[in-house]
């Protein structure tokens, strides 16, 4: 008894307080710790706003080199675990991959999973954030028959990533700043977006004190789906799928309106924000700066482009308050840096990262109670148990 009301998909439902990232879907504004988004994206770089909504401050240059060399010095994975890669198939999905080694970790760091005081928390926080990438450039290469290899320590955070995934074999890797700038900033954009999906998965599988990683590779799971971070992807093979059938947008447009269809506009749509989102801008413009400096001509983005328009103009996604949203545009600039379609969401993955820790931080440091919500029984009463002989 007692129960009558319920919320489903939690769309009127607060689930903890939290001082790390501020959303007004009404007015569009997002900001991490304080600081907009737009400044974040133009001014910081990505292992800044990691510490930034990891520990609340922006780092001084102590604080932000000592950071990073606590990460580089446990970047190392387990030799292991590269058997674990091997043994997977090369049609696996990236994602699935990466959820599945980053469970993996806890074996091979069961110092992970019992964290009881401040250091072991530190500790678990700079092994995931130096470990992931690795992860991250493995589920890659090994889509692509690359040799498994490790970081490059005397680079920045994002550099290395960068040529983890896309060293070739005798060949030295040159990196292109336009490509680490383009890839910092889309990091930075998608670092935290308070309680969505995944980030209420990492909260609530910790909340049970399950450890760090384990609560990140469930996050991971959580993202992978076409309505949360899976949306990158899907919308990349929506907008070739529209250039395939002769570039004709009105009639994907039917579709996304016809309500016997299941089709969606992809990459449209948000649960909060009801005006504009406020990374699909920031994400629009770089888009056409990153494929105008690395001198990339893609119709998919006037495809892209068209179909936006199109959009905006139309009364059942007016009326909807439907938008671009972060990952409308996102996959165009993945795609013009040379990263494959399927590794998408992992690169979403990757810059959700430090929100997971954040907010995963600030549930166990509020010492917050076991996530486990109630429900309202609508199933048979209370019957006799049939014998299988007389059923
Ligand atoms: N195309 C066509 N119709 C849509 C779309 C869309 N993309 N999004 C929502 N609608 C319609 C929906 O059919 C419903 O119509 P009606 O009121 O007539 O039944 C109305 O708009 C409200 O939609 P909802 O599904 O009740 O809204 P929600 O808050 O539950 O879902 C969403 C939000 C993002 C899951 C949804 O808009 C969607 O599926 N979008 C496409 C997938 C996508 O781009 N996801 C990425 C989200 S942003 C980043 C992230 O989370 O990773």
């Amino acid at each position: 008894g007692g129960l009558t009301t319920i919320d489903p998909g939690y769309k009127n439902t607060g689930s903890c307080v939290s001082e790390i990232t501020f959303l007004n879907g009404e007015q569009g504004i997002l900001r991490y710790r304080g600081y907009s988004i737009e400044d974040l994206a133009e001014k910081a770089d990505f292992l800044e706003v990691a510490y930034l909504l990891i520990f609340g401050e922006l780092p001084n240059k102590e604080q932000l080199d000592k950071f990073h060399s606590d990460i580089k010095k446990r970047s190392v994975v387990d030799e292991e675990v590269k058997k674990i890669v091997d043994a997977f198939p090369k049609s696996a999905h990236p994602m699935g991959v990466l959820s599945s080694l980053t469970s993996a970790l806890t074996a091979f760091n069961p110092e992970s999973v019992d964290i009881n005081s401040e250091e072991e928390m530190y500790n678990a926080i700079v092994g995931i954030l130096g470990k992931f990438p690795v992860l991250v450039a493995w589920a890659m290469r090994k889509k692509q028959g690359l040799p498994l290899d490790y970081g490059d320590n005397s680079l920045g955070y994002v550099e290395n990533i960068l040529k983890m995934m896309f060293k070739q074999p005798n060949e030295e890797y040159k990196l292109n700043p336009i490509v680490v700038d383009a890839l910092d900033k889309l990091l930075i954009l998608h670092a935290d977006h308070e309680q969505n999906c995944s980030t209420s998965t990492v909260r609530i599988v910790g909340s049970s004190h399950a450890g760090l990683f384990a609560s990140i590779s469930a996050g991971i799971s959580a993202l992978w789906g076409p309505l949360h971070g899976g949306a990158n992807q899907a919308v990349l093979e929506m907008l070739e799928a529209i250039k395939e059938d002769g570039g004709d947008t009105k009639k994907y447009m039917a579709k996304a309106k016809d309500k016997s269809d299941p089709f969606r506009l992809m990459g449209f749509g948000h649960r909060v924000y009801k005006n504009f989102d406020p990374r699909a801008k920031i994400i629009k413009v770089a888009a056409d700066e990153v494929l105008d400096d690395l001198g990339v001509q893609d119709p998919i983005l006037d495809i892209a482009k068209g179909l936006e328009k199109e959009a905006l103009a139309d009364d059942y996604f007016v009326k909807r308050k439907l938008y671009p949203n972060v990952d409308f545009y996102s996959g165009i600039i993945y795609r013009a840096m040379g990263i494959p379609t399927e590794m998408f969401t992992v690169m979403f993955a990757l810059g959700r990262l430090p929100g997971w820790i954040a907010q995963w931080k600030e549930m166990r440091e509020r010492k917050e109670p076991i996530g486990r919500p109630r429900q309202v029984y609508i199933g048979k009463n209370s019957r006799p148990f049939i014998s299988v002989e007389k059923r």
